[in-house]
């Protein structure tokens, strides 16, 4: 099948040539942003990625095609993002729909879209209220700025600390940064903003040891900010006796358990929110790329406690407006018409039956897979190979992957992805450790 080629709009767009070739760039050991391709970019944009040399012409469900019409199975969507596939019938009708009647507004007025997708996630999640605005990094510049202030009132005249956990990621803004337990990527942005503390992720000892510390200097935490299954840091879910013991110290210490679920939530892992695989329920949590099924979208959800944001806190010109408000009506009305929670936890356990057997087969190669629904990790042995060879290896069999830390290969395929496009998955999977 072949695709138009549009030669001005793809100007700097090389032919497809191999793109089996590692670049040393400077992030390359960086999980997702380490960014895998071998193509520079284009010299009118910044060169923050490195690139597949490739443009997609089309998608449609768990498929893209690139310009000359070659096929690839995608366990990408976007990051994690598109939870109803490419190009799905009912998100592009009801977009249409939207965009003949109000695109975007402002928050100066009243937007009936936001008020009703704020109705639709509350009512399926423990908050009360929500705040919109476009990304994962805003989202969680809002919840940092929503635990500041909740310590600056609660335990006001102390110096407070918002606390995060090692190998977390939470955005690429100056706070978010901060507060992303990953050096590798702060480095050359220092300082860092002040007032973080980090833990090991899953060991409560080091938590407490923290809390302790506090204590002893007269100083508080004013809150936590934590991934329910960390994605870029390794694909590692979040263990039920370690939350359940954080969500106890944070209530005796009068601190904010805000939970990241930028990646986690919008039924990634088989529930509709992280937090719910975990048996705790957090003051507050984050939202954003599956939400909006591929549409940009954020949000920060609070509970009652968290509630404290006043006019004039925080805002965000873009933030919630009808279009990306429909998207993210459209993609959560289609989770529950469609039960796609049931196909993620199916296909889920399909993937990891899969990986099961993979691993059997090439004990050498792989050292053991985590993960919860369809966002599933195969951990490479190191001194083998390594998470990019084979994300490049399944990049030239039609096979969409991205690595994560650790020596991760990291599955986050469309939610909606079928049994027989697993089965597809899985021998490709199986050929490349094969060739290996
Ligand atoms: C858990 C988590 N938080 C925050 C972010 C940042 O989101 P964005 O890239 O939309 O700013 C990411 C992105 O990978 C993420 O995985």
């Amino acid at each position: 099948m072949n695709y138009d080629y549009n030669e001005k709009s793809s100007l700097f767009v090389k032919s497809l040539g191999s793109v089996v070739e590692l670049v040393d760039a400077p992030h390359s050991k960086c999980g997702t942003f380490g960014y895998v391709g071998s193509s520079p970019t284009a010299p009118t944009l910044m060169n923050t990625y490195t690139r597949f040399d490739i443009s997609f012409k089309k998608g449609k469900g768990c498929w893209l095609w690139d310009q000359k019409g070659k096929k690839y199975l995608d366990a990408v969507s976007g990051i994690a993002t598109c939870s109803l596939g490419h190009s799905d019938r009912i998100l592009r009708k009801k977009l249409s729909a939207q965009l003949k009647k109000v695109q975007h507004i402002s928050n100066l007025y009243k937007i009936e879209e936001q008020e009703i997708l704020s109705k639709y996630l509350t009512k399926q999640s423990c908050a009360e209220s929500v705040f919109f605005c476009n990304s994962g990094a805003e989202a969680n510049e809002s919840a940092i700025k929503l635990i500041k202030k909740h310590g600056n009132t609660a335990h006001a005249g102390k110096e407070c600390f918002i606390l995060a956990a090692e190998s977390s990621f939470h955005g690429r803004t100056l706070a978010t940064l901060s507060a992303t337990g990953q050096p590798k990527y702060q480095k050359g942005f220092e300082p860092m903003v002040k007032g973080f503390k980090f833990f090991k992720y899953n060991d409560i000892a080091s938590v407490k040891k923290l809390f302790k510390e506090f204590k002893n200097n007269d100083q508080k935490v004013s809150g936590i900010l934590i991934e329910p299954i960390q994605g870029e840091g390794g694909v590692i879910p979040g263990e039920k006796i370690f939350f359940k013991e954080l969500r106890e110290i944070c209530n005796q210490n009068n601190s904010l358990l805000i939970l990241d679920e930028v990646q986690s939530g919008v039924g990634r892992t088989g529930k509709m929110w992280g937090y719910e695989n975990l048996e705790i329920e957090p003051d507050g949590f984050t939202l954003a790329k599956g939400l909006g099924g591929g549409h940009a979208i954020g949000a920060l959800l609070v509970q009652k406690k968290a509630n404290i944001f006043s006019p004039g806190d925080h805002a965000s010109t873009f933030g919630g407006n009808p279009f990306a408000c429909r998207a993210a009506l459209t993609v959560l009305e289609e989770i529950s018409r469609r039960k796609i929670l049931n196909n993620v936890f199916e296909r889920g356990n399909q993937l990891k039956c899969g990986f099961t057997k993979i691993s059997a087969k090439f004990p050498n190669i792989i050292n053991g897979t985590r993960g919860l629904g369809l966002i599933q990790g195969l951990v490479i042995n190191d001194t083998y190979t390594d998470a990019k060879t084979i994300t490049l290896k399944a990049f030239d069999k039609g096979l969409l992957l991205v690595p994560a830390g650790g020596n991760v290969v990291r599955f986050v395929p469309p939610l909606i992805i079928s049994r027989n496009e697993i089965n597809i998955l899985l021998k490709k999977l199986n050929l490349i450790f094969e060739e290996l």
